[in-house]
C-alpha cells in the first residue's frame, strides 16, 4: 500500500482531444489515499474522457498520469449482461477472482451485496433484476476488487434517492475505511458537496480545482 503522504494517483499537464478538438486541457491532480474527488461538469465536458485517462484506458496526448496500486473503473452505463442467467452472488464474486482467498472473498461478496442494498437477492439471476438493481450489482462487483484506486463514471445515474444515497455513502467509506483513492464523475450536488476535492470541467476546456 502507498504511504499516506505519497499521491497514489497523479496527473501532470494532461491534455487529450478527439480528432483535433481538445477536450481535456492541462489537468493537474495529486490525489492521496483516503480521498474522494468528484468530477463535475455538463454533458460533453470531458468527465468520462478524464476518468478513462486516469484509469489508463486512454493515453494522454500530452502530460503524464501516475498510478500507485490497483485500479477499478466502472464505465458510464456499463453493459450489464442482462440476458445471461448469472446470479447476483456469482456476478459480484467475479470481482474477487485471482485477488482474494476463498473465505475472504465470500465475506467481501456478502458485505458488498449488503452495501448496495441487495441482500436477499443473492440467488436472483441478472435477467430477473431491474436496471437499477443490475447497476448496483456491477458496482458491488467493482468494489469487491478492493482496488487501491476506484474510478466511477456516474455510478449514481438512474438510481432512486435511497439507492443513490447508499452508493454515495459506500464510496465515502471506500476512502475512509480502507484508504482507497475514489474519483467519481457525477451530476449530484449532494455528493459534490461531500467530496474532498471537486474537478469542474467546462465547455471552455478549462479545469477549475476547488479544494
Ligand atoms: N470516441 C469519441 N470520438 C470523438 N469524440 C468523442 C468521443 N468520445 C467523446 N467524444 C467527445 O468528447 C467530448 C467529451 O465527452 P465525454 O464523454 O468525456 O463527456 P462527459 O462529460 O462524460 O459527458 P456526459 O455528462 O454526457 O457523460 C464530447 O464533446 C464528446 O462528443
Ligand atoms: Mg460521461
Amino acid at each position: 500500500m502507498t504511504p499516506p503522504n505519497v499521491p497514489a494517483l497523479s496527473a501532470h499537464g494532461v491534455c487529450f482531444g478527439y480528432t483535433g478538438r481538445e477536450v481535456i486541457h492541462d489537468v493537474d491532480l495529486e490525489l492521496g489515499r483516503g480521498t474522494v474527488t468528484a468530477i463535475a461538469g455538463p454533458n460533453g465536458a470531458g468527465k468520462s474522457t478524464l476518468l478513462e485517462i486516469l484509469a489508463g484506458v486512454r493515453t494522454p496526448q500530452k502530460g503524464e498520469v501516475r498510478r500507485l496500486g490497483t485500479v477499478s473503473l466502472v464505465v458510464q452505463r456499463p453493459a450489464a449482461p442482462e440476458t445471461l442467467p448469472i446470479t447476483v452472488r456469482d456476478t459480484v464474486s467475479m470481482g474477487t477472482w485471482g485477488r482474494l482467498g476463498r473465505r475472504q472473498a465470500r465475506e467481501i461478496v456478502a458485505e458488498m451485496i449488503d452495501a448496495v442494498g441487495l441482500t436477499g437477492y443473492e440467488s436472483r439471476s441478472l435477467t430477473d433484476l431491474s436496471g437499477g438493481q443490475r447497476q448496483r450489482t456491477l458496482l458491488a462487483q467493482a468494489l469487491a476488487r478492493r482496488a487501491d484506486i476506484v474510478l466511477m463514471d456516474e455510478p449514481d445515474a438512474g438510481l432512486d434517492a435511497a439507492s443513490r444515497g447508499r452508493i454515495h455513502d459506500l464510496l465515502l467509506d471506500q476512502a475512509d475505511c480502507r484508504g482507497a483513492v475514489v474519483v467519481c464523475a457525477t451530476h449530484h450536488d449532494g455528493f459534490i458537496a461531500t467530496a474532498d476535492r471537486v474537478v469542474r470541467l467546462g465547455h471552455t476546456s478549462r479545469q477549475d480545482l476547488i479544494d
